[in-house]
């Protein structure tokens, strides 16, 4: 079995300053003030991934997600261009696309302003007439995108630096991996609504400590995950087992901070998004892409296996999540070694939510164990 990334430079041991090992003190985990503070400054400053290549490949294609609180849609224009822009109305803040699919306009349903997928305003019925009116001022606000190795991502700040200059550990990990999806044909989604804090959803999604004893009759038929750890480095996570089982080669898995999950293998091409929606509740959207070549049917079999992986998983978050806003357990502890990449993502969170003025000063973090 190959262990992926062990001579890598993120690879090296965790600083001691790193190592303890609580958890984020539960009182975060459902607290609205902090949800808050997280969608602007975690989802509000992060690149997120949101569509296969494949789902905007073609001029006309769009595709609407969220980014924390800010709904997003993107689309290929017609000159070849692709661009994104906030999913709101300039009129009075409807969405002015749901779902995705091949369009020529955006056209709002409240009261039928339209607009050209380069987000330019093209009608406002009877504004229009209005003194003054200027329509020129009235197109979608725009914000970043990327293409990067077959998956598009979105970032609300329209002047975002880069994808790769601010995630360079997604650029190491991908190319270390050979990583590509975009040939992918993507053919299934599955939905969860779970009554669970992201963080919580983000962790569960991180580390497969869990996975000997929730999926051994899903996951673990799939890819040998006794043992994980992981490979972590500025906000990237990336799975340090890389044999699926069954001799079916590589499996390579990289989580983004704070909530994209991407993997490739011979059979799948999986984009997972995390979308907080409050403080206790969470939506998780697993979508599945064949990789070229793969048998459909297998293709099929594995996404069927995942999505029941992805149910255990809901229930297990779901009975956390009522433990946890007890309030009676300050906080949990977390193991090192499979539990490594669970402690740099906490840190990530104290790190973009700062202190100070950020509600985290209303919960002192618990003592720690070195
Ligand atoms: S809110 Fe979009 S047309 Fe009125
Ligand atoms: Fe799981």
């Amino acid at each position: 079995m190959e262990r992926v990334g062990l001579s890598r430079p993120w690879t090296t041991p965790l600083p001691r300053w790193m190592m303890t090992v609580a958890t984020l003190p539960y009182a975060l985990f459902d607290d609205p003030a902090v949800m808050a503070a997280e969608e602007s400054r975690i989802f509000g400053r992060s690149w997120s991934a949101v569509a296969f290549a494949a789902d905007l490949a073609e001029p006309g294609q769009t595709f609407t997600a969220r980014i924390g609180r800010v709904p997003v849609v993107l689309a290929r224009g017609a000159d070849g261009v692709l661009r994104g822009f906030v999913n709101v109305c300039r009129h009075r803040g409807h969405p002015v696309a749901e779902g995705g699919g091949a369009r020529r306009l955006f056209l709002c349903r409240y009261h039928g302003w339209s607009y050209g997928l380069d987000g330019c305003l093209l009608r406002a019925p009877e504004a229009e007439q209005a003194k003054g009116f200027d329509r020129g001022a009235l197109g979608l606000a725009p914000v970043s995108v990327a293409e990067w190795r077959g998956i598009v991502f979105a970032h609300p700040d329209p002047q975002a630096a880069p994808l790769v200059n601010a995630n360079p550990a997604l650029e190491v990990f991908g190319a270390d991996a050979g990583f590509n999806l975009g040939a992918h044909r993507p053919f299934h989604s599955a939905s969860f609504d779970i009554p669970a804090n992201w963080k919580l959803v983000l962790d569960n999604t991180v580390e497969c400590y869990h996975c000997p004893s929730i999926h051994p009759a899903t996951l673990n038929r799939l890819y040998e995950t006794g043992g994980f750890g992981g490979a972590v480095w500025s906000g990237a996570v990336r799975h340090s087992r890389a044999e699926m089982a069954g001799g079916r080669g590589r499996h390579d898995c990289i989580v983004l901070f704070p909530g994209s999950y991407l993997a490739a293998d011979s059979v799948l091409g999986i984009l997972g998004r995390i979308e907080p929606e409050g403080a206790g509740r969470t939506r998780l959207t697993f979508r599945f892409a064949a990789t070229p070549g793969a048998d459909p049917a297998l293709a099929a079999e594995f996404a069927a296996i995942w999505c029941e992986t992805l149910t255990e998983d809901v229930a297990i978050l779901t009975e956390q999540a009522r433990g946890i806003a007890s309030g009676a357990v300050a906080a949990g502890v977390l193991v090192p070694g499979p539990e490594n990449c669970l402690i740099h993502l906490r840190n990530l969170v104290q790190h973009m939510l700062g202190d100070g003025a950020s509600p985290l000063a209303a919960h002192s973090p618990e003592p720690t164990c070195n």
